[in-house]
């Protein structure tokens, strides 16, 4: 796993930003893995602000709410298309459909989908301060393909801060698994604050537990990991 330490979340977006454009060069057509949450807006930032070419690319995001309306402003979908599609339109974007009738359906139908694409060629990931990646939340087993899991306290706690209210915070969501996650040829990881500096230090360990699904990377062949100080506090 590579490691990569910056000074401070706006060093930590440029790089990933950097990285990323230097994949999209050698393949303008690649298969792209995304994700939500607060960490990556300055990547997207940087990607628009660098004019990134993503007409060629298929996207394929890792998570969203389930239920949810795609016109809620909560959605993932939504918050793709605010924060990085509207600007750079993919050719093709594909976001689990928090709006299926039949989650399990869904679920398989986003693993076909992404198969019948010929697999992620890079997934970038952030990471819950409980280690979990998309919405793959510590437990006692992990799944591997895309499914549908209950949120922990935890998550739906740190996520209440875009809700008007923590009991609008939908309390299920579907996720690629970590065999989906650990598909993708090459995985960059972006981690900043304080709050990820436990599980990040233990995604270094050596160690692999499901009470960090994170963990789980130290077994892919190309992992960055591109940290902030503060995320890199206890390594
Ligand atoms: C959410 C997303 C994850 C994300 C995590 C961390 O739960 N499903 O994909 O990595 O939160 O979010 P943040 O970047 O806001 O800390």
């Amino acid at each position: 796993m590579q490691k990569i330490i910056c000074k401070d979340y706006e060093a930590a977006s440029r790089k990933a930003a950097e990285i990323l454009m230097a994949e999209l060069k050698k393949k303008p057509d690649m298969n792209l893995g995304l994700p939500t949450g607060s960490t990556p807006i300055g990547m997207y930032k940087t990607l628009i602000a660098e004019g990134a070419d993503l007409s060629k690319v298929t996207t394929f995001n890792l998570d969203e709410y389930y239920p949810i309306l795609k016109s809620n402003d909560q959605s993932y979908e939504y918050f793709m298309r605010r924060n990085l599609f509207d600007a750079l339109p993919p050719k093709e974007m594909n976001i689990p459909n928090g709006e299926a009738a039949d989650p399990a359906k869904e679920c398989l139908r986003y693993d076909a989908a992404i198969e019948a694409a010929g697999g992620l060629d890079v997934q970038v990931l952030g990471i819950g301060q409980n280690g979990h990646i998309g919405f793959n939340e510590p437990g006692d087993a992990l799944s591997v393909g895309t499914n549908h899991v209950q949120l922990t306290e935890n998550t739906i706690d740190a996520n209440s801060r875009f809700f008007a209210s923590r009991d609008e915070v939908p309390t299920s969501a579907l996720t690629l698994g970590l065999g989906g996650i650990m598909k993708a040829k090459k995985i960059i990881m972006i981690a900043t604050g304080k709050e990820k500096a436990k599980a990040v230090a233990e995604i270094f360990s050596g160690k692999i537990t499901t009470q960090n699904p994170a963990t789980v990377l130290q077994l892919h062949a190309d992992v960055t990991v591109i940290m902030d100080e503060e995320a890199a506090a206890n390594l």
